[in-house]
């Protein structure tokens, strides 16, 4: 078979993003236009100033694909987008552009889940990588452990009960003053700080499922004790202590699911991937045990299209066409037992 050239679109938080993928692997152009100072004032994402700046971005982020990738509209195959989970407002640009693409261009359209988006960005530079393998997915809205069976064949093995863990971060780094987005802070600051001068506790869940609301409490009573007596407040070491208590939770599950399902691969995906101790904590852990770890390059663990590029293929080759009445659904799962 020729080639599949996609032109991939992500919108579903505070990224406009395109990219130019070939066969699913080859990233020609990954274009990303983020949000993040004009939200950085607002403590967070606001949705509905997210889907305006979304407005004025898509077409000129859409452009600069194509040109990066030197192709043209006629050169592409299929456009594929995020259409769920996220923002609404935010994903039905992305949906309203993709959809106005296809009918124009008369190419196929394809509906590409976020998450299996981020599990896909695993197999852009590493071109051997391929299921089954266990991925841990930890992003701002998800916190999943998927045993991705086959490309588009996904079952879920765990997942939280509360807050995600990116969530967890970006609060806990808002209330020690380190502003929006809180992960990529508190991944900086921590190495400064001593990671055992403060025990936060760690949830108690059963089997493989995670909850970090309560570790995240517990840091917003430490600090409103340190307060009340008037005690000083380490930054470094309430960042350095609350990161080690999440990725240890993080890192146990892991562990237990890979060893009951009995698999040597794992992945890592979404936004928190991208954090340095849980990458080289699941490393070692790893090598102890003799498993292949694959995580993406920074700029491919949080929101870029090109995941979505990645993902888009695999639908592409297994037949999946979506029609104009395609819509953005917020909460759209991976699996029909993700509730
Ligand atoms: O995957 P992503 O870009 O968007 C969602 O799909 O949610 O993930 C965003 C999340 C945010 O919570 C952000 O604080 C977190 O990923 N994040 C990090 C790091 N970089 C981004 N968390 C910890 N360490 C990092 N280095
Ligand atoms: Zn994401």
């Amino acid at each position: 078979m020729d080639q599949v050239i996609i032109l991939a679109i992500e919108s579903s938080c505070d990224e406009t993003a395109a990219s130019v993928v070939v066969d699913g692997r080859e990233v020609l152009s990954n274009v990303i236009s983020s949000q993040i100072d004009l939200h950085k004032k607002f403590g967070g994402v606001v949705p509905e100033v997210a889907s305006r700046k979304h407005i004025e971005k898509i077409d000129l982020v859409i452009d600069e694909a194509l040109e990066e990738a030197g192709v043209t509209f006629s050169d592409i195959d299929a456009i594929a987008v995020t259409y769920g989970p996220g923002l609404v407002g935010a994903l039905l640009v992305g949906v309203a552009k993709a959809k106005a693409l296809a009918f124009a261009l008369n190419k196929p359209l394809i509906g590409v889940h976020h998450i299996e988006g981020h599990i896909a960005a695993n197999y852009i530079e590493n071109k051997e990588f391929k299921p089954p393998f266990l991925c841990m997915v930890v992003s701002g809205g998800h916190t999943h452990l998927v045993h991705v069976k086959d490309y588009n064949r996904f079952e879920i093995i765990g997942k939280t009960l509360d807050d995600a863990i990116g969530e967890a971060f970006d609060k806990v780094a808002r209330a020690i003053g380190l502003g929006y987005p809180g992960g990529p802070k508190i991944d900086k600051l921590a190495p400064l700080g001593n990671e055992d001068s403060i025990k936060f506790p760690r949830a108690k869940v059963s089997g493989y499922d995670f909850s970090f609301s309560g570790v995240k409490s517990a840091v917003l009573n430490y600090l409103n004790k340190c307060e009340m007596k008037k005690e000083p407040i380490i930054q470094e070491d309430v960042a350095a202590s609350f990161q080690k208590a999440v990725v240890e939770a993080v890192v146990e599950k892991t562990f237990l699911a890979i060893e009951k399902l009995g698999l040597n691969k794992l992945a890592l995906a979404g936004g928190v991937a991208a954090n340095t101790k849980l990458r080289s904590r699941m490393q070692e852990e790893c090598d102890k045990k003799n498993i292949i770890l694959q995580y993406p390059s920074m700029v491919l663990c949080t929101d870029n299209a090109a995941m979505i590029g990645a993902a888009g293929y695999n639908e592409y080759i297994s037949g999946v066409r979506h029609g104009m009445d395609l819509n953005a659904i917020p909460n759209l799962k991976l699996t029909d037992k993700d509730i």
